[in-house]
């Protein structure tokens, strides 16, 4: 029987720290594997490909002209819109290799804080200027998967939803899939029963820090930030940042960075 292609994806990396991808590798359902295997065929990714040098980039031309107008496109990392050396892969500047590789995509998947709003790289100073992907794609649909990096289910999860449906999940005001950033980490916390009782931890190690109780006091931003870490949890649902100890700083929102107010409540 004639096999049905599995859609094409090519992952393109540009100001990053691999973290997005190493959150990605650690999905449990559906593994990353598993996608690979059964539902996408992943036809570029300078990371996790076997090809290198001229074969690589061979490989990612001949993908884009056999899916031209239907291969899905993921970038990780901010875009050096003001030093065109930076990132430079194969002779192509960042810029002109995304504007090159969106042109042919039928969506484009920012991965990470960087990509989807200018993260660390894009905080001042910001030497390079960099930029976010929908500041640079305007003409394709864009989907937001912020977090620094962002949970790896809601990574597989936003891309299993186009790969088996074929379109766009339905994405807020800043492009986030509202499955996973319909509500704030506050909206589903745990320790929200102390938070509305009033008891505050004061100090990383007194007693009420030792009882649990809520982190507001300590500059948790969980109120403000829009995630899925208190449901999906990370490490195959083990724990997340408050669960451990320390307040959501929210590395999902835009300039979370630069706010300069990790440690000061809201
Ligand atoms: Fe809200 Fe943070 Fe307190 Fe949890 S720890 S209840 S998210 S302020
Ligand atoms: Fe980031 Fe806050 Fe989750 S810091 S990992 S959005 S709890």
């Amino acid at each position: 029987l004639p096999q049905k292609r599995r859609p094409s994806v090519i992952y393109m990396s540009y100001q990053e720290c691999t973290g997005c991808l190493e959150s990605l590798t650690r999905s449990f359902t559906p593994t990353l594997e598993y996608l690979m295997f059964n539902v996408m065929s992943l036809d570029y990714d300078d990371t996790l490909q076997a090809a290198a040098g001229f074969q690589a980039e061979a490989a990612r031309e001949a993908a884009m002209k056999a899916n031209w107008g239907k291969y899905l496109m993921i970038v990780d990392g901010a875009i050096p819109d003001g030093n065109n050396g930076y990132c430079t892969a194969a002779g192509k500047s960042a810029l002109q290799s995304i504007q090159d590789v969106a042109k042919g995509a039928a969506a484009v998947v920012a991965v990470g804080t960087c990509a989807s709003f200018g993260g660390l790289p894009m905080a001042n100073p910001n030497p390079t200027r960099a930029t976010m992907v929908s500041d640079i794609v305007t003409d394709k649909p864009v989907i937001n998967v912020p977090g620094c990096p962002p949970i790896p289910v809601v990574i597989t999860g936003t891309l299993a939803h186009f790969l088996t449906f074929g379109r766009l999940p339905d994405l807020d005001h800043l492009k986030r899939p509202i499955a996973f950033y319909g509500n704030t980490i506050h909206d589903r916390c745990y320790r929200r029963p102390f938070y509305d009782r009033g008891e505050f931890a004061k100090t990383f190690d007194d007693e009420g820090a030792r009882n649990g109780w809520c982190l507001y006091e300590l500059g948790c931003k969980g109120p403000t930030t829009y995630n899925a870490c208190a449901t999906t949890k990370w490490n195959a649902g083990t724990s997340f940042p408050i669960e451990s100890g320390h307040g959501c700083i929210g590395c999902s929102e835009p300039n979370f960075w630069d706010r300069g107010d990790l440690y000061k409540p809201l």
